[in-house]
């Protein structure tokens, strides 16, 4: 996966591209976290009161004298009642306020959440197949499902929150500030300390994240690829050697997060101390002042509460910065699924193709895997519309590549492939894969029933039309053998069918496609000798005046072929199948390059 390495302040910038469209709803969010500022504040008021002008005898504050009718404040019972009415109040405001900003939160963040991830999948189905075939696609996956959350968790689990904090920091230490500037500037004074302290380990647990997370994300890759090919791990005994190689992976899991432990509870460690300190300085600041007469016994508790309420909000920015820098890991590494170039894309001017003829031409078509020798070298030959072209070629040839060539699964490096005259690149790309109906080498199939595999040819094909299909490719006779017919589950990747079977329902989802085009990648390759011959009569029907690519090591299914391309080393050679010597050149011409 590529690692470009953003700074913090481009990854903020990188996710404002995606909160734009929810700024308002953040915005109304933000307001509802800031009302517990406020209502924070008036929370140890009526106790202050109750001190100073019940239990002890200080005229009520200015503000409440101003507010209470007069019959209140000289009745000590009432004014008793008016506390507690005060307190019960403020307690109801601020359950109310903690219940929406819960509600709201939740919506909005599960929505915003909704949005990136179906960007990050979109984008996952546009990268080439090989980058999949490459990495596997657990990692991706993990990115998915896990760091795909941090645009939520950034802006609401983190960032309002801190700004929360911040703001609550700065109100306090102005109440403070007017109650006892001395005891205020002792209390603030270890804020500069406790920043410092903020910014170092901020580093630190950043770089301790990523690798918590990518070792997370090995782990459970191994574990699927273990669980995934459980047959051929027990036919090889190899489960002592799984179970090492998953071992490791979790070693490291529990080295990573025991890193990150001993960071996060140092830092906690000295941001307890720092914040200790400062609170028994401004005690002994705050006890001389009460000793003096210049505090009231009253205003101390305040204080003292409000310095409580510092060491919270100081406490919960610290927790939630440690949360931000995993959230921002996790933002850079679902990040880093958009930096994968989509290999394949539309050329701007991609044209429309509504239904291709079907002539194929191949132009001085070379081909190399990435850091590997090239596969084909040149290759040239042109198919007419409708001709049946058997492909042949030893293992490791490069008959199925020529095919993802043709399917545009990959570009040529060099040369270009002609559909009806026009160079494959410029048409749209989702037309032109409608042009083929494909049996691939592997069918693989989706985890739901045989039905809705045969159904993924055509979505909108009727159960008389998917039954047809199952028929011609001799399929109908083994579902219907089962109790649950069409709607028998095939298990994970079709596994719970034989490979014949598997091969058939391919055969029948490709019947359903009706496509121009038509490519078999070895399509008998698992089915006995009376299967196959079948089934070639079968292919006969499903190629009729359709252009066909049928790859094959049998001579058998070779028959219903027109004309014979044999791969070697590289290069292509045409032959018409009955002479099985060179083409006439008015037939098949290769192209010159
Ligand atoms: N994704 C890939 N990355 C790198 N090399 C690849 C990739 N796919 C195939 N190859 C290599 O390219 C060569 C041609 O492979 P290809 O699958 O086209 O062979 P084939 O003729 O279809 O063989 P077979 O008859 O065994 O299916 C092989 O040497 C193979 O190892
Ligand atoms: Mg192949």
């Amino acid at each position: 996966m590529p690692q470009h390495h953003r700074s913090v302040p481009e990854l903020f910038r990188q996710l404002w591209t995606f909160l734009r469209p929810f700024r308002w709803k953040l915005f109304g969010l933000w307001l509802i976290a800031m009302l517990s500022i406020p209502l924070n504040m008036l929370t140890p008021l009526p106790l202050t009161i109750a001190v100073d002008s019940i239990i002890g005898s200080r005229p009520l504050p200015a503000w409440l004298r101003a507010l209470a009718p007069a019959f209140l404040q000289s009745d000590t019972a009432a004014l008793l009642t008016l506390v507690l009415a005060g307190y019960i109040g403020v307690a109801l405001a601020a359950q109310l306020q903690g219940l929406a900003l819960w509600r709201i939160s939740s919506y909005v963040g599960e929505r915003m959440i909704f949005a990136f991830r179906g960007r990050l999948f979109e984008h996952l189905q546009h990268i080439c197949a090989s980058y999949h075939d490459q990495q596997g696609p657990m990692d991706s996956v993990y990115r998915l499902q896990h760091d795909a959350a941090s645009v939520k968790q950034i802006p609401i689990d983190a960032v309002i929150p801190f700004m929360r904090a911040l703001c609550m920091l700065l109100g306090l230490g102005l109440l403070m500030l007017v109650i006892d500037w001395q005891f205020a500037l002792v209390a603030l004074g270890m804020l500069p300390v406790l920043f410092v302290l903020t910014r170092q380990c901020g580093r630190r647990l950043r770089a301790t994240w990523s690798e918590v997370k990518s070792t997370e994300s090995a782990t459970i890759a191994c574990a699927q690829e273990v669980l995934g090919a459980s047959r051929i791990v027990k036919a090889f005994g190899r489960e002592t050697h799984e179970h090492r190689r998953f071992l490791g992976h979790a070693e490291n899991w529990v080295r990573t997060h025991n890193s990150l432990a001993s960071v996060g509870s140092g830092f906690d460690f000295l941001f307890g101390m720092a914040v200790a300190c400062g609170t028994a300085v401004a005690l002994v600041v705050g006890l001389g002042h009460v000793k003096s007469g210049r505090l009231s016994m009253g205003d101390f508790l305040l204080l003292m509460a409000y310095m409580a309420q510092l060491a919270g909000p100081l406490d919960m920015a610290t927790k939630k910065m440690a949360e931000l820098q995993s959230c921002l890991v996790g933002f850079r590494r679902a990040l880093a699924i958009l930096d994968i170039p989509p290999v394949i894309a539309d050329r701007p001017e991609a044209r429309p193709l509504a239904r291709a003829r079907g002539g194929v031409v191949f132009k001085g078509v070379s081909f190399a895997y990435p850091g590997s020798a090239p596969v084909l070298r040149s290759v040239s030959f042109a198919v007419p519309p409708g001709t049946k072209v058997g492909i042949m070629g030893t293992s490791g040839a490069g008959k199925s590549t020529l095919l993802n060539l043709l399917t545009r699964f990959a570009d040529p490096d060099d040369g270009a492939i002609l559909l009806d005259g026009v160079d494959l690149r410029d048409y749209r790309l989702t037309d032109l894969r409608r042009q083929f109906a494909i049996v691939p080498q592997d069918p693989i199939l989706f985890s739901t029933t045989i039905g809705e595999n045969i159904r993924y040819g055509n979505l909108e094909a009727t159960q008389a039309e998917i039954e047809a299909a199952a028929r011609a490719a001799h399929a109908h006779a083994f579902i219907r053998q089962r109790p649950l017919g069409y709607d028998t589950p095939v298990g994970e990747r079709g596994a719970r069918l034989s490979g014949g079977e598997r091969q058939r329902i391919a055969l029948a989802r490709a019947f359903l496609r009706d496509a121009p085009i038509v490519i078999l990648d070895e399509p008998t390759s698992a089915l006995d000798a009376r299967t196959e011959a079948d089934l070639i009569e079968v292919l006969e029907e499903l190629t009729r005046g359709r252009t066909t690519f049928l790859i094959t090591h049998r001579p058998g299914t070779l028959k219903a072929c027109d004309i014979q391309l044999v791969l070697k080393q590289g290069r292509v050679s045409l032959h018409a199948l009955d002479l099985d010597q060179p083409t006439p050149p008015t037939v098949l011409e290769p192209v010159t390059v």
